[in-house]
């Protein structure tokens, strides 16, 4: 006999897209998800690789290469692959471990009543099922979110996951902040300059892990539709099921990479910095029908406090400043409601 499919009324109004991707009755998207999409992405073998190993210790040469490397990456694409990063494999495997762990919680331990909101700086870690009004359909989606720096905040379980991402947090925001100071140079910009006036030391970062479980129909759903980032620069692994688009001159690139690699892309406030030099690439995230996915993201800002602006340098180049200056925690905070408008943040400041 046919199964019925799952309808909307059945389902409770905070479950968890897990939860629901797990009854055995479900065969079909039920219709607050519907989301139609071609999902297809192209395949490409030209998304840049950036050697971070020849940053910190190449020859002359070598580095010279990879600055060039990572400015065409930026300039080009707003997306690369990051190889030789010196994070430790078991340490990337550990996050990703931990994040899972947290979403096979049983319910009352992950949240309680998943709050439909997100992180701000009154409330600074938050669990969540997917969020509906911004577009009017609900994604095939679980996720959580904390900020982690320049205060730490971690959701309480699993236990495990709080010294994991205090030390992912630390690695990555290092070799984010070497491979700002790089961009820095690649703009022609002084010495120094980045580090400062984006307040480094204090940068901003927003933890995020994604659920994707297998999804019955997903051409009918989608996990994140298309978007930028808040920030500079977004770190992203995986669990290795493929799932994450780039757009690229119209175009949809699916992304793959090889074990061990960080997926990093531009983000609104690079775009800004370089008085768009560098674009904030759109992207998303596709489903499938086969295998959950685990996305673990790192957005890397600047301090909560820094005005980012257009680097006079750049801006004297260019004969005006093509984005108006904001406090960078203000900016990510009301980024919600803009896109609640229908509207991309950094649209907004142009
Ligand atoms: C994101 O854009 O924040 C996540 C995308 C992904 O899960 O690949
Ligand atoms: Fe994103």
């Amino acid at each position: 006999p046919a199964i019925a499919p799952v309808k909307p009324s059945n389902l409770a109004e905070n479950s968890f897209v897990k939860a629901l991707a797990e009854s055995s009755t479900l065969n079909s998207v039920p219709s607050q998800f519907a989301y139609a999409n071609d999902s297809r992405g192209s395949h490409s073998d030209s998304i840049p690789i950036v050697d971070f190993s020849h940053l910190v210790a190449g020859t002359p040469d070598q580095r010279a290469k990879v600055l060039r490397d990572l400015d065409k990456a930026c300039r080009e694409w707003g997306f690369f692959v990051l190889v030789n990063h010196g994070i430790p494999e078991s340490l990337l495997k550990a996050i990703i471990e931990a994040s899972l762990e947290y979403f096979e919680l049983p319910e009352e331990t992950s949240g309680g009543t998943r709050p439909r909101v997100r992180p701000t700086l009154s409330n600074p870690a938050v669990a969540a099922s997917s969020i509906r009004p911004t577009t009017g359909f609900t994604l095939w989606r679980d996720f959580v979110k904390s900020y982690v720096h320049p205060q730490f905040h971690c959701p309480e379980k699993p236990h495990k996951l709080r010294d994991v991402l205090a030390e992912f947090s630390e690695k990555t925001r290092s070799v984010a902040r070497k491979l700002l100071q790089d961009i820095g140079e690649n703009l022609g910009l002084e010495k120094g300059y980045v580090d400062e006036v984006l307040k480094l030391d204090s940068c901003f970062q927003l933890y995020a892990a994604n659920y994707y479980p297998p999804c019955p129909q997903p051409d009918q759903a989608i996990g994140l539709p298309a978007h930028t980032d808040h920030g500079l620069l977004t770190f992203l692994i995986h669990n290795g099921v493929a799932g994450l688009q780039i757009q690229h001159n119209g175009e949809w690139f699916n992304t793959n990479s090889p074990q061990n690699s960080i997926l990093v892309n531009t983000a609104d406030h690079l775009e800004i910095l370089s008085n768009g030099r560098y674009k904030s690439v759109r992207h998303r995230a596709v489903v499938n029908n086969e295998a959950t996915r685990i996305s673990v993201v790192m957005a890397n800002g600047a301090a909560p406090d820094a005005v980012v602006e257009p680097a006079g340098a750049l801006v004297e180049q260019d004969g005006r400043a093509y984005y108006h200056p904001m406090k960078f925690i203000e900016y990510v905070e009301t980024m919600l409601s803009n896109r609640l408008q229908g509207k991309s943040n950094l649209d907004c400041i142009k």
